[in-house]
């Protein structure tokens, strides 16, 4: 029996999807466990691609369990496109739960997302997420997927009342209106599609450890953008961490062996929010151009930097990182020298601890130090020791400085671009 936790060490899009995707064929249940249609995690198989933004990155393996945990926000229409992108495809989904615990995103957590970013920027997927995770938190005024189930005037009386609530409101605070009766005849067309896929998927999922199955957590975002631990207010609105990974599967702590922490091989962010070691530069472009970093869900450019390895200690120690999976180590190649940042210095003070607090943080400067790069196309190499010998001594510098093993280096966005220790 083993439970892993995959998660996100940086801003997210650190290589999740392809990770997952690989490491699938081991695991017999892949589980999302938090966040929404906001991740986008890309798994490709030959030339075959699929951007995925709900549905667990188990797409190419029909016979997996793809769970949709009781921790993730559900946006009706983003599954039905997934279920009917992959089925088009030939990929069955027969085997897709979503928990009847999750809670559904609707039309008007999407105006109130695009009406809140008006007023203050964090630069949001303007997916719905904060105000689908407001109205879990408020209780009052939230739809779950087991509500799907309800009888039809049921789920109808429930919608009206929670509509009436909203129109309201949107009224006083200037936000677009929107049509109650069509937006229910969705929600009910679609909750008949949906309804064959809900379960109670603690129980499955604990019954699985029970019989000694495995399964995989796979986090979306990225540790820094966790609501608690992230660099506040320009976070998402769930946790990112791997203890998400119990309170959002119901997978108790003790029953999760592994962890593995995935780090990008340098930085991006998506959205505002302080970034210490983004390149504003030539090399910050460079990076972006060879790492085809635009946002997978909303296509925005990525902010580029050099690796922070203060950030990395940081959410290594919070996540308890058994094992880290260093991604994209292609991407720098060509460089002659690599920076990365060891310490900060925050108003004249070294430390080698993330400020957790914006004005802190805002005064950081990082600490480099510089390594040399190396010029040979390492995307072939499927062994530590093929990679040329600065690439090696990077992955051996994160390793040390970490105190935690690199176990996966990924070398290009395929799943055989990749050495596992
Ligand atoms: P996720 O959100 O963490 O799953 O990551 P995304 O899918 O949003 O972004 C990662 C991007 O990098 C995708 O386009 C992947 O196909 C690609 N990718 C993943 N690993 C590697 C790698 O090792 N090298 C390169 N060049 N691309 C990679
Ligand atoms: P994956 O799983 C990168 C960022 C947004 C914004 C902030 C809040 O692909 O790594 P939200 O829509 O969640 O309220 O936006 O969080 N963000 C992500 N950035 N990768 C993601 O997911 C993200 N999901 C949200 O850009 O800054
Ligand atoms: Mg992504």
């Amino acid at each position: 029996m083993s439970v892993t936790l995959i998660l996100g060490l940086q801003w997210g899009d650190e290589g999740k999807g392809k990770i997952v995707d690989m490491l699938a064929k081991d695991y017999e249940y892949v589980v999302r466990f938090n966040g929404g249609d906001n991740a986008g995690h890309t798994v490709i198989k030959g030339e075959e691609v699929f951007k995925l933004h709900l549905v667990p990155s188990a797409v190419f393996y029909p016979e997996k369990f793809k769970v949709i945990g009781n921790g993730v926000v559900v946006n009706p229409d983003t599954l039905m496109r997934e279920i009917d992108a992959a089925e088009s495809r030939g990929y069955s989904m027969k085997n897709l739960l979503v928990s009847s615990d999750a809670h559904i995103i609707l039309p008007w957590h999407t105006i109130m997302d695009g009406g809140l970013e008006e007023s203050g920027k964090i630069g949001t997927t303007k997916k719905g997420i904060g105000p689908a995770y407001s109205d879990k938190a408020s209780r009052t005024f939230a739809i779950r997927a087991c509500d799907l189930m309800l009888p039809e005037q049921d789920l109808k009386e429930k919608l009206a009342k929670i509509a009436s609530h909203k129109k309201k409101l949107f009224r006083s605070l200037g936000f677009p209106d929107f049509d109650a009766e069509a937006l229910s005849a969705a929600l009910l067309k679609s909750a008949g599609r949906i309804r064959p896929h809900i379960s109670d998927t603690q129980f499955v999922l604990n019954d699985a450890i029970g019989r000694n199955r495995s399964i995989l957590l796979e986090g979306a975002q990225g540790a820094l953008l966790d609501l608690d631990h992230g660099t506040f207010p320009y976070v998402t609105s769930s946790n990112t961490t791997s203890g998400a990974g119990c309170t959002g599967t119901g997978i108790p702590p003790q029953k999760i062996q592994r962890i593995i922490g995935i780090a990008k091989a340098y930085t991006t962010r998506v959205g505002e929010g302080p970034f210490p070691t983004e390149l504003k530069d030539g090399t910050g472009e460079i990076i972006r151009k060879v790492g085809r970093e635009f946002g997978t869900t909303t296509g925005r450019p990525r902010r580029c930097g050099w690796l922070d390895l203060v950030v990395l200690r940081y959410t290594c120690m919070i996540n308890g990182a058994t094992e880290i999976a260093l991604t994209k180590l292609d991407v720098l190649g060509g460089l002659r020298e690599i920076k990365v940042a060891t310490a900060y210095d925050v108003g004249g003070r070294e430390t080698g601890d993330f400020p957790l607090d914006l004005p802190r943080l805002a005064k950081a400067v990082p600490v480099y130090e510089t390594l040399p790069g190396w010029g040979e196309d390492i995307s072939s190499c499927r062994s530590a020791g093929e990679l040329p010998a600065n690439a090696r001594k990077y992955v051996q510098y994160i390793e040390k400085k970490l105190g935690v093993p690199v176990k996966i280096i990924s070398v290009g966005p395929k799943r055989d671009e990749t050495i596992q220790a």
